[in-house]
This record gives C-alpha cells, sequence and structure tokens, in this order.
C-alpha cells in the first residue's frame, strides 16, 4: 500500500483581496490532514477512488476523454504525464479530519493526498512547485477564480506571503498566538468569491478590496514590532471591511463580539466567509474563556 497525506489551512490576513492580485497571508494546520492508501484492485477494475466520509465514489476505466470530476481529472492527467497506455487497476481511498466546505482548504488538501499517492505509484517526480502549479488547475475545478494561496500553503506546508502571479515568500510565525474556531457553518468558498466579484464588477467596492489589500503592510510592521494591540485593531477593521463585501455571517458576527468581550486582542473571519472559520489573535491566558466562547456560540 502506499500512503500519503496533507494538512489543512487557514488564512491569517489578506482573503478575498488575494484574488484581485494583493498579499495574503495563510499558515498551514498541521495537526488536521487529508490522507490517501493506494493499493491494487482485481484486474480490469479501473481507477476507483473512494471517500467513506463523503459516502461517495469516482471510477476511471478509459482515457478517452477528460473526465469532469476534479480528482478524477486529476489521476487522469498524472496518467497521461506518465505515458500509460491505460488506466491501472487500483483503489485510492481518501480518509480525512479537515471538516468540509468550512475554509480550512479540504478540497485542496484532499487533492494534495491524492496526487502524492499517484506520484508514488505512477513513479513520477514533480517539485513542490510542479505539484503547486498542477494542483492549481484542479483547484479551479472547485473554486473557479481562486489566487492560488490555498494550493500553495497546503503543497508547502509552511506560512507563507502569497501574490497572485508572483509566487510565495516562506514567513516565519509564533503559531501559538493564533487560534482558528471552526463556526461550523458550511460555506462555499467558490460562491464567496463569486458574491465579492459581483460587488467589485456591479457596486463599486474595488476601494474595499484594496483597502483590505493596503492593510497588509500595517500589519507586518505591527507583527515585527510585537504590537498586539495593533494587529488586535487591523484584524477587527479587515474583519469589518470583509463583513461590507458581504462575506461574513451573523454567526460570525456574534463570536466576534464575545470574543472581544472576552478578551482577544484581535479577531476575523478567515478564508472565504459566509461561514466557516475565524481566527483570533490571544495570549494563552485568555485561552479557556476563548474555548468556553466558541463552545457557547456553538462552535469549535
Ligand atoms: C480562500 O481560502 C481565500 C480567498 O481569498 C480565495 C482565494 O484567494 O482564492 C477567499
Amino acid at each position: 500500500m502506499i500512503e500519503a497525506s496533507a494538512c489543512a489551512k487557514f488564512i491569517l490576513f489578506g482573503e478575498h483581496a488575494a484574488v484581485y492580485g494583493y498579499p495574503v497571508i495563510a499558515l498551514p494546520l498541521s495537526t488536521m490532514r487529508a490522507r490517501a492508501e493506494l493499493s491494487p484492485a482485481e484486474l480490469g477494475s479501473g481507477l476507483r477512488i473512494t471517500s467513506e466520509d463523503l459516502g461517495q465514489s469516482w471510477i476511471l476505466t478509459d482515457l478517452e476523454s477528460v473526465p469532469s470530476s476534479p480528482l478524477l481529472c486529476l489521476a487522469y492527467r498524472l496518467i497521461q504525464q506518465a505515458g500509460l497506455q491505460h488506466v491501472p487497476d487500483v483503489h485510492v481511498r481518501i480518509t480525512s479530519d479537515i471538516p468540509v466546505a468550512s475554509g480550512l482548504g479540504s478540497g485542496a488538501s484532499v487533492s494534495v493526498a491524492v496526487a502524492r499517492v499517484l506520484l508514488k505509484y505512477l513513479n513520477l517526480q514533480f517539485s513542490l512547485s510542479q505539484l503547486n502549479a498542477f494542483i492549481y488547475e484542479i483547484e479551479r475545478f472547485y473554486h473557479g477564480n481562486p489566487s492560488g494561496v490555498d494550493n500553495t500553503v497546503i503543497v508547502y506546508e509552511q506560512p507563507v506571503c502569497f501574490v497572485r502571479g508572483l509566487g510565495i515568500r516562506l514567513v516565519d510565525f509564533p503559531l501559538s498566538q493564533f487560534v482558528v474556531i471552526n463556526s461550523g457553518i458550511s460555506a462555499s468558498t467558490m460562491a464567496a468569491v463569486s458574491h465579492v466579484r459581483t460587488g467589485y464588477l456591479q457596486f463599486g467596492l474595488g476601494s474595499v478590496v484594496s483597502h483590505i489589500g493596503l492593510l497588509l503592510s500595517s500589519f507586518l510592521s505591527a507583527f515585527a514590532s510585537l504590537d498586539v494591540a495593533q494587529l488586535g485593531r487591523l484584524m477587527l477593521e479587515h474583519h469589518v471591511l470583509l463583513q461590507s463585501v458581504g462575506v461574513s455571517h451573523e454567526v460570525l458576527d456574534r463570536i466576534v463580539f464575545l470574543l472581544l468581550e472576552s478578551g482577544v486582542s484581535g479577531v476575523k473571519l478567515s478564508g472565504g466567509g459566509q461561514g466557516g472559520n475565524l481566527v483570533a489573535s490571544c495570549s494563552l491566558s485568555v485561552k479557556a474563556q476563548l474555548e468556553s466562547v466558541a463552545s457557547f456560540a456553538g462552535s469549535t
């Protein structure tokens, strides 16, 4: 059996503006993972991918046309790249502890884990940058117009400062200062990105998007000078800007309010929004209150 895995991620700063070419900071969540296991299957059965968690399975039996399902398309392209004339008889089993539709990169993480087992099986060598470019193409199936930050942070599994079209800079962040809260409300990143696009194109929200983009340099200076109060203010300002482009949610806003009351220095939604997760900057001394607020609000 061949095994591989990939991490979850969260966006610290710059989501949505990232789609329009502004820098975004994203971090890996290495303890939450999607896993893929590849084992040989019965002769003539083709390539089968199953996800027990989702209760779904996909089968590729021939190479005549490009399949429409993203995961089969991924397999199809790798088989083509390996120069095989037929589909190998294998079973790829996916398991994941990343909640689906929560803004934690579940789709990209599954794609990376599946690509990694197939690369090993097909004996193909991809650099991280090649794997990243390959997964970006698959991500476009899921998200339409992604900036590429999700696949990048998941493939490299390191904190990144990413600019669409320009690539990445690896950054060093003290992870212990942040807590990620999953609101438990599922949301589609694709829908949120397309909602912002409509506002951007038709309702003049470009200035809000550029305001988000421009906050990043202040955020980085606050980080460099360890100015926790300023970091917190900037996170909140970012949340309010995201709220004004219509990607917050009443439950997210309620959690933000409760957490600020309980003493966190900053909190904002993280990722696509309209549900999904939030990120809070806090000292360990308020972590216990934070957990009780989050569980009170029905989140984890
Ligand atoms: C999603 O994790 C981040 C967004 O900015 C979309 C993207 O950059 O592709 C909302």
